[in-house]
């Protein structure tokens, strides 16, 4: 069951879900834990290349250096239940967002958002890291960190 109004289940989603949408994952789990939020939290990528891999090395370390756990974290797909099942569906960049409204119904493209809408940055994008170094996995944990704060906010004045 849905809820667009206020969101119980929250997808993350980015090209490879190894490095940018399992970091928010962990980063949001935590923060929304700590607020006293019960939700449902899960990620996906819009890409199968990784399917059933751990987040990237260089995304754990990063995270788990701030205090986030990436325990028992697998790479798995964008599903199409994943439309209905999730009430907030949240791209990493615009041509995440892109290629998630092309393979759903037009009827769940309300709940297909950009993360950065709820950041405080005036990035519009989490920037894929893959083939970057060390300050690209910094930036995009800082923006991940601004936006679950946002989204958190967000959630509990609804
Ligand atoms: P992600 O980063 O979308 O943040 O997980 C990437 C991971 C893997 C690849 C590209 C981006 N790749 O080309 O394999």
């Amino acid at each position: 069951m849905t809820n667009p109004t206020s969101p119980v289940s929250v997808l993350f989603v980015c090209l490879g879900n190894i490095c940018r949408s399992p970091t928010a994952e962990a980063v949001f789990r935590h923060k929304a834990e700590q607020a006293g939020l019960r939700l449902t939290i899960d990620s996906a990528g819009t890409h199968g290349y990784h399917i059933g891999s751990p987040p990237d090395k260089r995304s754990q370390a990063t995270g788990e250096d701030r205090g986030y756990s990436f325990k028992g974290l697998k790479c798995r797909r964008v599903a199409d239940d994943d439309f209905e099942k999730f009430d907030l569906i949240l791209a990493m960049d615009a041509e995440n967002l892109k290629n998630l409204r092309g393979m759903s119904d037009p009827a769940y493209h309300e709940k297909i958002k950009l993360f950065l809408d709820f950041a405080g940055y005036e990035n519009e994008e989490v920037p894929d890291p893959y083939y970057g170094g060390k300050k690209g996995f910094e930036l995009v944990l800082d923006l991940i960190e601004s936006a679950s704060d946002g989204l958190i906010q967000s959630i509990k004045s609804r």
